[in-house]
């Protein structure tokens, strides 16, 4: 008998054919993400569940999903999965690390060079006619090069970006539980890497502990002259502690891939701020890593279907 699985957005034909081939598939087609009683009717049967980071995929769905084996996320991060009742459940969960390193790092740097040289100010000027003759000291900002970056999380994505620092002839400190030595970075206390970076980057998973990690205290500590930049998750920074350091110039701006909420409301108060910049989550989105996410994801759900050891196997599960 053909497997049942369930995918939860539109994903290229050719991405899903090995799936088509040997499961019985069923995959939501809407606009955005399925909605949640959508999702709890295309689990009900399914052996195997193909998600994305914005389905909540938690204790009471996975009730409702009783032959579920396989939950395999097309992201790295699984905050939106309770993984522990996963494994307490016998259910494996896949996701989807090391094919986005290197674009999620590109990002962080992309990110931060556009806060750190005012370039979304200095765009706007021009497109509202507000261009005047060049001027010695106009829209003035940071350096990259020669600073110290602080890197909060020393993943592969933490190290990625530290490669990238390396190449800016940045000093770089690193906070990073379970990291034991980088090789051209210094480990370092978060009090102290907040102390005294020009730029902190943030690349940790998001967890009970690195919840609201970044908090009214931690943004105080920060030099008036550095620069934030979160390409990890949003709640990781508190969002209100968030707003008042940048508009009290307690530090001097932040550019954002990912918020808390997310989406950010139009009329968020972030928004308003010159010293802020905010995309929408897309750190890792070149073309060709997000189809070689999707092809990972489906890969890890077809191997542990098939009793067989998944690719990249979150390590919590
Ligand atoms: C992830 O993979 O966790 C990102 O946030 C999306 O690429």
């Amino acid at each position: 008998m053909a497997h049942r699985v369930y995918v939860t957005r539109a994903l290229p034909d050719e991405v899903l054919a090995p799936l088509r081939d040997t499961c019985r598939l069923e995959v939501w087609g809407g606009e955005g993400p399925v909605p949640a009683e959508v999702l709890f009717e295309g689990v009900a049967d399914a052996e195997g569940l193909l998600c994305m980071l914005t389905d909540a995929i938690d204790r009471e769905l996975l009730e409702s999903a009783p032959n579920l084996r396989v939950v395999s996320q097309m992201a790295v991060g699984v905050d939106n999965i309770d993984v522990v009742e996963c494994s307490r459940r016998g259910i494996a969960v896949g996701h989807t690390p090391g094919v986005l390193t290197e674009t999620v790092a590109d990002t962080a740097f992309a990110l931060l060079g556009a806060i750190v040289r005012r370039l979304p100010e200095g765009e706007r000027e021009v497109r509202e006619g507000r261009w005047g003759p060049w001027s010695p000291f106009h829209l003035t900002g940071g350096d990259l090069h020669g600073s110290r970056m602080g890197i909060v999380g020393m993943g592969r994505i933490g190290r990625a970006v530290a490669r990238r620092a390396a190449g800016f002839d940045m000093e770089v400190l690193y906070t990073s539980p379970n990291t034991s030595g980088v090789e051209g970075a210094t480990a370092s206390e978060l009090s102290r890497l907040l102390a005294t970076a020009d730029h902190v980057v943030i690349c940790a998973a998001l967890n009970p502990e690195t919840k609201g990690l970044i908090g009214a205290r931690e943004l105080d500590s920060m030099p008036t002259s550095s620069y934030l930049v979160n390409v990890a998750r949003g709640p990781i920074v508190d969002p209100d502690a968030l707003l008042d350091a940048l508009a009290g110039g307690s530090i001097a701006g932040a550019a954002l891939d990912v918020t808390d909420p997310e989406p950010l409301p139009p009329d968020h108060p972030l928004l308003a701020l010159s010293n802020c910049l905010v995309v929408p989550h897309i750190a890792s989105a070149s073309a060709r890593t997000r189809l070689a996410m999707a092809e990972l994801a489906v890969e890890n759900l077809l191997a542990a279907l098939a009793g067989l050891p998944m690719p990249a196997r979150h390590p919590g599960s």
